[in-house]
């Protein structure tokens, strides 16, 4: 999914096959600050480090693959959204992302808030120790279970993604005699430039309720009426991994012409608006994300203006970034096995994991980089392609990418920026263990996902 690739070099024509796109880097031992996270260096012996460890030493302890994370630059990351946002705003770390114990709690020390969006996340946000009024909760199509307990634990909001829904929610209240503090969430008809698969503003789709028709207006009328509700806000998700602050735009325009038309029509100004998260990250060098401090400068200018404009007090804003905080602060860590070349083509580079620790590229065309990790080297670039040990040939990691050409089986290569929708979407597809998770911080490393074990496997098999 990154934007562009590099142009072709004469100097790099040996090794690319005729009519490939891009260019090996100058420095194949180089790391690009944009993709890996903020602790990780080559220490002088020319082993990658993280959090002050050298990856071969983790490899020894927790083995491969394993999800490595920079519990500093998360924390950093987390409190740049934060800070960027001020007290006049509350960030929502989106928790499909990544989540786990040890990352609600950090996120609660950093003074964040939550969004979950189903009963296995909510219980692990409570469990985590996130007080209940900082969470929120989403869905399309969340059970009634799912909403008395989110009800009865206490959540902060419920955002409403559809009419059965507005009713559903009203009714458990009801029947809990509480209020429960809802927004709606609308689609605003927006094209984000994203993958089809996590652009979500478009009207022909299952999340929201269209703007278009008047149905967003009637769904207000509705919530409004009903007892069991608090209506504080409205609330819109355009799309994920997006770079262009155009889509905000418009998206906040519509949101706010939204909240205009609900002051005529029923005399009450919505205290909330929440532009939802979609914020991209690098994958590899080509991509150029935004500050947290740019956009949260452009949202608010942006959502200042449409108020002004429409005589409107400024709404507190919230936003729900997940990929833009969890993403960059981890790595996979793979041991090379097989290396097989293939005259003229490329040179398929096996790991150790695949497609069950990353499914994001067979799923989006999604694109990563990759290096080797536990040395350096100085032999010349061979294109490759890493893919992983299931039995599928669409079980690529990196599609393509350059690891040196003296590369062999043992060696570990790193794949930056797997910290979002990686390990949250992993499977056991071929009874593949899901990797552990390990933060890595000032020396010291600790699990906070542990690695699955055939046991753990077993355990549901009660056949
Ligand atoms: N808020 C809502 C309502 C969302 O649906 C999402 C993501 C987010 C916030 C967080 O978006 P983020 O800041 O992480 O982009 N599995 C896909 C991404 C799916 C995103 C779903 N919703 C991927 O791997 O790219």
């Amino acid at each position: 999914m990154s934007r562009s690739a590099h142009p072709a070099g004469p100097r790099h024509a040996d090794v690319l096959p005729e009519g490939h796109p891009s260019a090996p880097p100058a420095d194949l031992n180089h790391l690009d600050r944009k993709v890996w996270a903020s602790t990780v260096t080559r220490t002088p012996d020319g082993v990658v480090s993280v959090g002050g460890i050298e990856v071969t030493r983790l490899a020894e302890e927790f083995g491969t693959p394993a999800y490595l994370l920079d519990e500093t630059d998360f924390r950093e990351r987390a409190r740049a959204w934060r800070t960027a946002f001020g007290a006049d705003a509350d960030v929502f770390y989106a928790g499909k992302a990544f989540l786990s114990r040890a990352v609600v709690r950090w996120l609660h020390e950093e003074g964040l808030n939550l969004d979950v969006c189903s009963g296995g996340e909510l219980t692990t946000a409570l469990s985590g120790g996130m007080p209940a009024d900082r969470i929120a909760f989403h869905g399309n199509n969340k059970s009634v279970h799912e909403i008395e307990t989110a009800i009865r634990a206490g959540v902060g909001r419920i955002v409403l993604d559809s009419f059965q829904e507005i009713v559903r929610v009203a009714h458990v209240a009801q029947s809990l005699g509480k209020r429960q503090r809802v927004q709606i969430r609308i689609t605003v008809g927006v094209e984000a430039h994203t993958h089809e698969f996590i652009a979500t503003a478009h009207e022909d789709q299952k999340f929201g309720i269209p703007l278009a028709g008047g149905q967003a207006a009637e769904a207000v009328r509705r919530a409004l009426q009903l007892d069991g509700l608090e209506l504080i806000g409205i609330h819109s998700h355009i799309g994920s991994q997006i770079f262009d602050m155009s889509g905000f735009e418009v998206a906040a325009h519509r949101v706010v012409g939204l909240l205009k038309d609900i002051r005529d029509e029923h005399g009450v100004e919505l205290p909330e608006i929440d532009l939802g998260g979609g914020l991209g990250i690098a994958y590899t060098s080509d991509d150029d994300p935004r500050e947290p401090h740019e956009i949260a400068k452009a949202l608010n200018e942006i959502v200042a203006r449409e108020c002004e404009g429409a005589k409107l007090r400024t709404p507190r804003i919230s936003v729900e970034p997940g990929r833009a905080i969890v993403g960059p602060t981890a790595f996979t860590l793979y041991e090379v096995g097989t290396i097989k070349p293939l005259d003229g083509l490329r040179t398929y580079v096996s790991v150790d994991g695949g497609m069950s620790d990353n499914i994001r590229t067979a799923l989006y065309d999604a694109e990563y980089s990759v290096a080797l990790v536990s040395r350096t080297s100085e032999a010349a670039p061979m294109l490759v392609r890493v893919v992983g040990k299931h039995c599928e040939s669409g079980d690529i990691v990196v599609k393509d990418a350059f690891l040196p050409a003296d590369l062999a089986p043992g060696d570990l290569i790193a794949v930056p920026a797997t910290g979002a929708y990686c390990r949250s979407m992993a499977s056991n597809y071929n009874h593949a263990l899901r990797p552990p998770v390990v933060a890595v911080r000032d020396g010291e490393a600790r699990v906070i996902v542990r690695r699955e074990t055939e046991e753990d496997l077993l355990r549901l098999d009660v056949g």
